[in-house]
């Protein structure tokens, strides 16, 4: 399929253009929106489109003939709304960054522009399709799980992503991106609206409390690279946070938000001069670093979020409880099932999701190594995906065809 790519940054060109080099028998990217010349230039060439199919703004797009059936808005939220109207208008079907937009108001107006034009518009909550997640609501909506009254669910964001985007990077301020129980819970909202239907009470608390200018004296400098006297401390020292980044992985997300040039020392040049150097304590951050949401669902089920931004690992876990004791946890590629007398845990098939984002952008993701067969207490091996017990909770129908309950789940969020 022939697509246009607006926003040619790290999502556009790691997720989107990695996909298209990975699979060009199903897509293929024609043309390129981008204003950083660095980053057009970079898709345009990764990708061969020429030199007059490279634009600098969507509007410049939107005034020529459409050149693609569809394009992927992969632009950052608060210019989703803008961009998202007048390609619509200009007749392409659309691929749409989460969120949809940053209020409640222009999600509705997106979503109604999509249909009064009969245009398709699909929202890129891409963990519906990771296989953790997919687990997870075939084992609820099976039945398998029995009677469920609670879940437990956290998003445990590793400190130096937290860092990275919600204190030095995109999401960092509100007025510039959105609240952070929206720019990065939304996943986690819509994945609860997805699995459980509709919310129908909730009720949420969180602050700023460790990424503050009281946290250092008056002796730490703006930049890390200034001369910091903490450096070798400081877990957020950020040569050593995108160095390490660098080695563990060249085409780390984070590094790539840094500096074009990865060597070393290209990174370590804008470090010097760019946002991501500056000391974690002394940016201009004002999202939340924790958030709490309590919520209760259809049938008395309750749920409670958690995010948390100093995690030492990165993944979502998740604990289902029916009313027998014992209960169910999932989390870094495994469901644990606990149940009296016996005690299984019943592996996923992709170790390497971790109730992460990774893993929903990769149809080809049967190619990783597939979970070990485990032990109960008792030393006898088990793979069984028997979890039975307790009565098929009644579940919804599919909300992944209604907008209204995305919008509702983001409505949520903003609330
Ligand atoms: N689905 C997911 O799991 C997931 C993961 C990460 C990010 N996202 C979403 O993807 C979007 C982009 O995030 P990102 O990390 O790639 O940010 P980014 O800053 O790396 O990329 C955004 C790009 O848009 C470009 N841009 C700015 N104005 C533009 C314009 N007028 N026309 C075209 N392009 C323009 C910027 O120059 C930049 O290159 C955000 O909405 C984010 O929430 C989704």
């Amino acid at each position: 399929m022939d697509l246009v790519l607006v926003g040619a940054g790290n999502r556009g060109h790691l997720a989107y253009g990695a996909y298209a080099e990975r699979h060009p028998d199903k897509a293929r990217f024609v043309a390129v929106v981008e204003p950083d010349d660095g980053r057009r230039a970079r898709f345009g060439e990764a990708h061969g489109i020429p030199a007059d199919r490279r634009f600098s703004s969507w509007e410049e797009l939107g005034a020529r003939p459409q050149l693609a059936p569809a394009l992927v808005n992969a632009t950052m939220d608060r210019t989703h709304r803008p961009s998202t109207l007048a390609l619509l208008a200009a007749g392409y079907d659309i691929l749409l960054e989460k969120p949809i937009a940053t209020t409640p108001e222009e999600c509705v107006e997106i979503v109604e522009a999509a249909e009064s034009r009969g245009g398709l518009l699909q929202i890129a909550h891409v963990l519906r399709y990771a296989p953790f997640f997919v687990k997870i609501r075939d084992a609820v909506t099976s039945g398998r799980l029995g009677e469920i009254v609670s879940v437990d669910w956290r998003e445990n964001l590793v400190y130096w992503h937290f860092a990275h985007s919600y204190v030095r990077g995109n999401w960092a301020n509100s007025q510039r991106a959105g609240p952070m129980i929206l720019t990065k819970c939304c996943h986690d909202l819509d994945l609860l609206v997805w699995l459980f239907g509709a919310c129908d009470r909730l009720s949420s608390f969180g602050s700023l409390t460790h990424f503050t200018r009281d946290r250092v004296g008056p002796e730490i400098p703006d930049r890390c690279t200034d001369g910091c006297p903490i450096a070798d401390a400081c877990l957020y020292f950020a040569p050593r946070v995108y160095l390490d980044r660098l080695r563990e992985n060249p085409r780390s997300f984070a590094v790539a938000a840094v500096s074009l040039d990865r060597a070393p020392e290209g990174v370590m040049r804008a470090l010097e001069t760019g946002p991501y150097g500056r000391c974690v304590y002394r940016c201009d951050n004002d999202v939340v670093d924790h958030q709490v949401v309590l919520m209760r669902f259809g049938q008395g089920l309750s749920v409670s979020l958690t995010m948390q931004g100093t995690s030492h690992v990165e993944g979502r876990t998740v604990r289902i409880d029916d009313p027998h004791p014992g209960f169910r946890q999932a989390s870094h590629g495994r469901f644990h099932v606990r149940r009296r007398p016996r005690a299984v845990e019943v592996p996923l098939a992709i170790r390497r999701d971790r109730g992460s984002d990774r893993g929903a952008d990769r149809p080809d993701h049967g190619r990783y190594p597939r979970g070990r067969v485990h032990r109960d207490r008792g030393g006898h091996p088990s793979g069984t995906h028997d979890l039975a017990g307790g009565r098929p909770r009644d579940h919804p129908d599919h909300p992944a065809a209604q907008p209204a309950r995305l919008l509702r789940a983001q409505h949520l969020c903003e609330s």
